[in-house]
């Protein structure tokens, strides 16, 4: 059944909220998001990521077995248009609200989100009003953000960026999958790309 699905990646997702402690710190995990039924849209990223999600550790490898599971039955989401980011970007990228305003389970608390890049793929400077804190589930990245230095993130890395500072990523040999929370005023928004 595709509930069974969407409730092993809930659990899962929650299990790894409770294991890394920055989450915990950032957010409580949120009461009664309910469920909600919404249609699944395809990405071509799907195959990329079923075929390597890049390295997991035993701490992450549930999620990251759950997430991939789970990956044809969501509604992923591009955000960016081609004249943006790149035709190879669209292909190899994708991303889903697993929990939050518009998630696949309802919160208004808080926004989580699943996020895939392909290897070698440049998401350049963007930003948003609520702050963000990324974890790692597989695989690795470099992580950019204004006034702090680069740093390479693998499983169970975290990052965060505050409200309204600039930040990149890109990927080079691995690809990256990550579980993403936002917290603050402006949960529905659409993250931008940075202007200068
Ligand atoms: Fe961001």
């Amino acid at each position: 059944m595709t509930r069974a699905l969407f409730d092993a990646a809930f659990e899962a997702a929650r299990d790894w909220h409770t294991a890394l402690p920055a989450l915990g710190a950032f957010c409580d995990w949120p009461d009664g998001a309910r469920f909600a039924d919404r249609p699944a849209v395809a990405v071509p990223a799907i195959t990329h990521l079923q075929a390597n999600p890049g390295a997991a550790t035993a701490a992450s490898q549930a999620l990251c077995t759950a997430l991939i599971d789970l990956a044809p039955y969501v509604e992923w989401r591009h955000t960016y248009t081609e004249s943006e980011v790149g035709a190879d970007f669209l292909q190899r990228y994708g991303w889903f609200e697993l929990i939050g305003p518009d998630g696949h389970y309802l919160s208004d608390q808080v926004r989580m989100t699943i996020g895939f890049w392909g290897a070698g793929l440049v998401y350049g400077r963007h930003q948003h009003l609520p702050e963000e804190l990324y974890s790692v589930v597989s695989g690795a990245a470099d992580f950019m953000l204004d006034g702090a230095e680069t740093l390479r993130l693998s499983a169970g890395d975290t990052r965060l960026h505050p409200s309204n500072q600039p930040h990149a990523l890109t990927t080079t040999t691995d690809p990256i999958l990550t579980f993403v929370i936002w917290r603050g005023d402006g949960l529905a928004d659409a993250p931008r790309m940075t202007k200068e």
